[in-house]
């Protein structure tokens, strides 16, 4: 049997289709308030429980012998606390966020759900993706091409040099399988990106250049954006954003994939290719 958590949201959607073509048990844990009719193609079992209730956690986790958690990397000490006897795998999606430097609570429990496998001696592998997209709502490139669609200019807090380095989903899904099938990767930890790192205003440019936009990016100095979302909170207007997002902005968010290259045999494609196949390096609409 094969678990799921997470399997509702962004990455999942990809995940499941490609666990389905294996033709071994499935199980999704979902939440009672989940969105259960988008896992309705896929032939799966589904368990109701909520990883912020551990309790709830062992009809899910009976007899499994795989878990792919894809939910918050926090929830993790209660996924491995109830882990059963038999499990063979637990591959974990932390994020790159646990290298920010920008104090935050955040930050703390992506390293606090980290450790808790990192000292544990239960089979897992741990995965730390950057920013994910892909096809659809991934909530990151989605919303700058949406914005830049609209507008044909946006404003950038700093100078829009830090650097990013994208990840396609299907290029993460390849890698969580990799993670469940490699002995090498047990106990392991990689850093997942996209091929090149490259700088905010050049993502920017890229994304417009696919949607057949040239894009004005209008820079805003950090301490003026952070002065206004300063005074806006005060007068109860702030709109819901925290200054730790402006911060982390301006920190340079690329690694190296190189171990996860040679042990997983992950070869992430080209922005400029994940970015065609999306938006078909189309013309402007
Ligand atoms: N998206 C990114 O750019 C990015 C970058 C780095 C790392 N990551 C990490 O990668 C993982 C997957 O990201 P994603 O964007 O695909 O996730 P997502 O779309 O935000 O989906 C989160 C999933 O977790 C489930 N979930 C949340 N709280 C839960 C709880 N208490 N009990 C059980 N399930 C719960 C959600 O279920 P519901 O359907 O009920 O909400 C949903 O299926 C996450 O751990 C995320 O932190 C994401």
């Amino acid at each position: 049997m094969i678990l799921v958590t997470g399997a509702t949201g962004y990455t999942g959607r990809f995940l499941l289709p490609r666990l389905a073509g294996w033709g071994q048990p499935l199980r999704c844990l979902v939440r009672p308030t989940s969105d259960q009719g988008l896992l309705a193609p896929w032939p799966v079992e589904i368990c109701t429980g909520d990883l912020e209730h551990p309790s709830s956690l062992n009809p899910a986790l009976a007899g499994v012998r795989l878990v792919f958690h894809l939910a918050h990397i926090r929830y993790t000490p209660a996924l491995l606390a109830t882990a059963p006897a038999g499990l063979e795998r637990v591959v974990l999606l932390s994020s790159q966020r646990r290298y920010s430097r920008v104090p935050s609570p955040s930050v703390a429990e992506v390293i606090a759900g980290e450790e808790s496998a990192l000292g544990s001696p239960l089979p897992w592998t741990l995965l730390r993706p950057t920013m994910i997209y892909g096809p659809g709502e991934d909530r990151n490139l989605s919303r700058l091409a949406a914005y830049l669609r609209r507008r044909r200019w946006i404003p950038v807090c700093g100078d829009g040099r830090a650097l990013q380095q994208p990840l396609h989903v299907e290029d993460l899904v390849e890698a969580l399988l990799a993670a469940a099938r490699s002995p090498a990767a047990l106990r392991r930890s990689y850093d997942l990106a996209g091929p090149e790192p490259l700088s905010y205003n050049a993502l920017i440019d890229q994304v417009g250049a696919a949607l057949g936009i040239s894009a004005r990016r209008i820079h805003l100095p950090l301490s003026l954006v952070l002065a206004g979302l300063w005074v806006a909170r005060k007068a109860g207007l702030g709109p819901d954003l925290e200054p730790e997002q402006f911060l982390r902005l301006q920190e340079d968010k690329h690694c190296s994939i190189e171990a996860a290259r040679a042990e997983l045999g992950f070869a992430p494609r080209p922005l400029a290719a994940g970015l065609a196949q999306i938006y078909g390096g189309g013309a402007a609409p």
